[in-house]
């Protein structure tokens, strides 16, 4: 069997691990068997690759597999998931840096070394795609990890001009593009395209408030497959053309689905220009003059003990308390004092797509008792309690009756509808989105301030007793 045979059959089986694992990786069940045959079809992917003819020697390979495993293990093991879309940002900035340099020394290669053999017109079109996105990705990535992380502010940016600003330099850098189909030996304006794209990543973030990176993120991620897939034709790569593809299509369904959740349309995304201009210039709802209704861990046991139905709302804040296990046993009480449980899941809820799937996952709750927003929102006028444990943005009413509001337009769970509705939160702070919520001054809604996991502890201690 030739080298070419292992090659291609190993791109052959890695392929169908990566599709077999993306498709796992759309039901909960089956979603750490996908990510354990994508990873199983990467190491195949790498053994087949070591293969290839061009490679004449181990050192820059071995050198590379160190530094990427120091960089890479701690990344995966102790970053919390509380910092994952900052650590997912960053993967793109590698991601897409790696396909900008190989399109860079490929196309620096193909002039420079002797004897120099140009770029042919239709390897210029997959080289230009590499680092036009590649390089855009690159800072954009950076900056929204930055944003994230709060080292870049995560306040919107804005100047005059700006999107007129930042569609003319997109503009310029397709032609660019366009201009080097036709003369791909113009290597002046290859390197003027690169600069262009990684300065344009940078102004392209600046004017995007912290409430819509999910969706910037997943347009990145749309952006480093798109590279990828680039790269993999100029190296005439199947393996890469295909998890490229995969990447970028996912990644652009994945951006139109948060569009769609956060109300955000999906022209403005592509041109960086939401979170700016009338909505996030509008002002939030002022609390003044309006009171809270705090609540006992005693009152609170009560309603809950004897509530046919309660709908439990996890939010971001579950995830920092790493309440699941306590949530699990309080919904576990509940049940077995004759109420029903539902948890409702808002799309993005927490800070990553399937932030709340995967905390509850992690607890066995079945996944038949995790509801959608579409299909709990109806059932919140039956219930008898809505539990929101650290969530606030998803369930702002401003979203709905405030105009003004930054987050106006964005589809949100319907607590305020259920009978009763207790909040637990540790202070008055507001959420992702930096606004008031006016859901925890109305009549209905009671507050049990503290950390979510000592206030679940308690709650399930006096549920015991009731
Ligand atoms: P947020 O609106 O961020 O609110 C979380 C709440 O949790 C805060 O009000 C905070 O209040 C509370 N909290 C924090 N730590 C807590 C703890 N230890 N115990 C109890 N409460 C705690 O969360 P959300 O409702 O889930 O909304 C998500 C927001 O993040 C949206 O604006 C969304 O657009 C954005 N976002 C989402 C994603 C994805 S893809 N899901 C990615 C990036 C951004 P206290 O500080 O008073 O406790």
């Amino acid at each position: 069997m030739g080298r070419d045979t292992v090659v291609l059959g190993a791109y052959f089986i890695s392929s169908i691990l990566f599709i077999l694992g993306v498709k796992s990786l759309t039901h909960p069940d089956s979603a750490r068997r996908g990510m354990q045959m994508a990873a199983l079809g990467m190491l195949v992917a790498i053994v087949g690759t070591l293969f290839l003819h061009e490679i004449v020697t181990f050192r820059w390979i071995i050198i590379g597999l160190i530094v990427g495993s120091i960089i890479g293990y701690p990344l995966g093991m102790w970053v919390p998931m509380t910092a994952m879309p900052e650590r997912i940002a960053i993967s793109h900035t590698f991601g897409s840096l790696a396909a900008s340099l190989v399109g860079v020394a490929e196309y620096y290669n193909a002039y420079n070394l002797a004897p120099a053999h140009g770029v042919a017109h239709i390897e210029m079109a997959a080289l230009g795609l590499e680092v036009l996105f590649g390089s855009l990705t690159v800072t954009g990535s950076f900056m929204a990890c930055g944003k994230l992380q709060g080292f870049v502010t995560e306040k919107s940016v804005i100047y005059p001009f700006q999107n007129e600003t930042n569609i003319g330099m997109f503009a310029i850098a397709v032609l660019m593009f366009f201009y080097l189909l036709v003369v791909p030996g113009a290597q002046l304006v290859f390197y003027a395209m690169v600069i262009l794209a990684t300065l344009l990543g940078v102004l392209m973030v600046l004017p995007i408030g912290g409430a819509d990176m999910p969706v910037l993120l997943s347009l990145f991620n749309a952006y480093t497959g798109l590279a990828a897939a680039a790269t993999g034709f100029a190296l005439n790569n199947y393996v890469l053309i295909i998890t490229g593809a995969l990447d970028g299509a996912s990644g652009f369904i994945l951006s139109v689905a948060m569009s769609k959740a956060m109300n955000r349309s999906f022209t403005n995304v592509l041109f960086g220009a939401f979170g700016s201009g009338a909505a996030a210039a509008g002002e939030a709802r002022s609390a003044e003059g309006l009171t809270v209704k705090p609540i006992t861990v005693e009152d609170a046991a009560m309603q809950l003990a004897y509530a046919r139905e309660v709908i439990i709302v996890p939010g971001y804040g579950m995830a920092v308390a790493q309440c699941q296990h306590q949530v699990r046993e309080l919904s576990d009480l509940i049940e077995r004092r004759g109420g029903e449980v539902k948890f409702a899941i808002h799309p993005v809820a927490g800070r990553m797509p399937g932030h709340m799937n995967v905390l509850l996952a992690e607890v066995d709750i079945p996944y038949a008792r995790l509801y959608g927003m579409e299909d709990i929102n109806p059932e919140f006028n039956q219930a008898d309690v809505a539990l929101v444990i650290g969530a606030n943005d998803v369930v702002n009413p401003a979203a709905k009756d405030s105009p003004g509001s930054p987050i106006y337009g964005m589809p949100i769970l319907n607590v305020e509808e259920a009978r009763s509705v207790i909040v637990l939160k540790r202070s008055m702070n507001p959420g992702f989105a930096g606004i008031e919520n006016e859901l925890f001054y109305r009549d209905k809604t009671f507050m049990l301030f503290g950390d979510a996991k000592d206030s679940l502890g308690k709650l399930i201690s006096e549920m015991k007793n009731v």
